[in-house]
């Protein structure tokens, strides 16, 4: 558990009877008033990101439209739970919204995987067109078990490769290196097939990871790669877009049963405001990161010509022979209907 996080759960568990319907919620569910609560919606990036600016919009529009009745609490960086303790907590109801790169979830169901398939969606786009499609709100409402509710997704962008050896321009650079990845299989055949290694590190030790040599480099948005400084510690990147970090916000069934129409019309209406502003801002927040890591002269980047980005997906075609079964061959043809490929 991380610092600060003890003494924040025990207030918790006081706003908790209040903020998530386990209380005196009943009331005000029958006479249909707002309901007084705090809500949590915790992430693992900086401020400078889509997923921030979208959380920043829910909570603005839910506090405003519910005169302050419904509070929203946003927790960056980690700084209540990161990847290894966000989904417990929120299956607990200790936490109301996450909002995870999918891939995370591809433990509990292997279709998630969809994310990572390479070169798959050019663009958020595609991307959002898949997943607000019928087989990609299957994928998001596969976590009902759990008691859990994925209600929209937001994307970030394509990912793209930085490490501290060589400069990456076809699949033979990176034979021998090592990459974190954000967990599952599927990443670690990519690395195998391209002769690399392949590590699962949590998103809040990666910055410290890269900058101590236990991987050579890593794969993600400009965005995170900026906002999380790891062009610091990293001499090169090459812009390739392989995969793509793209998140959904989920919530957990026992807030979201708690809540009456009053309440939850504000809250969904708050979300819509999120995904807006996620949606509108993923792509120039990634393109204005691009270029300050460009200003900041520490990492030489290397952007790939289209004859470069064919060799990779061409080694890497083994990885469809074999993801097409286990994520589902509905499931691989609805996005590859929505990529045009
Ligand atoms: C995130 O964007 O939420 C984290 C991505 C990562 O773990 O690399």
């Amino acid at each position: 558990m991380k610092k600060g996080v003890l003494l924040v759960l025990v207030s918790f568990t006081l706003l908790i009877l209040v903020a998530c319907g386990d209380g005196n919620s009943a009331d005000a569910q029958e006479n249909d008033e707002v309901q007084k609560m705090i809500i949590r919606f915790v992430h693992v990036v900086s401020e400078n990101t889509p997923k921030h600016q979208g959380a920043l919009a829910m909570k603005e529009y839910i506090e405003e439209a519910s005169d302050g009745t419904i509070r929203m609490e946003i927790y960056p960086n980690s700084s209540l739970f990161g990847d290894q303790d966000e989904y417990q907590n929120l299956v607990a109801n200790n936490i109301q919204f996450i909002a995870p790169a999918l891939t995370k979830f591809v433990g509990n169901n292997p279709q998630f995987n969809i994310s990572e398939m390479p070169f798959l969606f050019e663009n958020d786009e595609q991307a959002i067109e898949f997943w607000d499609g019928e087989k990609g709100q299957e994928v998001l409402g596969s976590l009902q078990e759990d008691g859990v509710l994925g209600l929209s997704m937001w994307p970030n962008g394509g990912k793209h490769l930085t490490n501290n050896k060589r400069a990456i321009t076809s699949p033979e650079d990176l034979k021998g290196l090592k990459f974190r990845t954000q967990g599952g299989q599927l990443m670690d055949m990519i690395y195998s097939t391209l002769k690399a290694g392949s590590e699962s590190i949590p998103f809040d030790e990666l910055y410290t990871a890269l900058d101590q040599g236990v991987v050579d480099g890593q794969e993600n948005t400009f965005s995170n790669i900026e906002s999380k400084k790891f062009h610091e510690v990293q001499k090169y990147m090459t812009v390739i877009n392989h995969t793509r970090v793209d998140y959904a916000v989920f919530t957990n069934t026992k807030f979201w049963n708690s809540m009456n129409d009053a309440t939850r019309e504000i809250v969904e209406e708050g979300l819509a405001k999120g995904t807006e502003v996620a949606r509108a801002e993923a792509l120039t927040l990634n393109e204005q990161a691009l270029e300050k890591i460009k200003a900041a002269g520490t990492t030489e980047v290397n952007e790939l010509t289209a004859e470069q980005v064919d060799a990779f997906r061409e080694v890497l075609q083994p990885v469809y022979a074999k993801y097409e079964e286990i994520i589902g061959a509905d499931v691989i043809d609805a996005a590859l209907k929505v990529s045009n490929h």
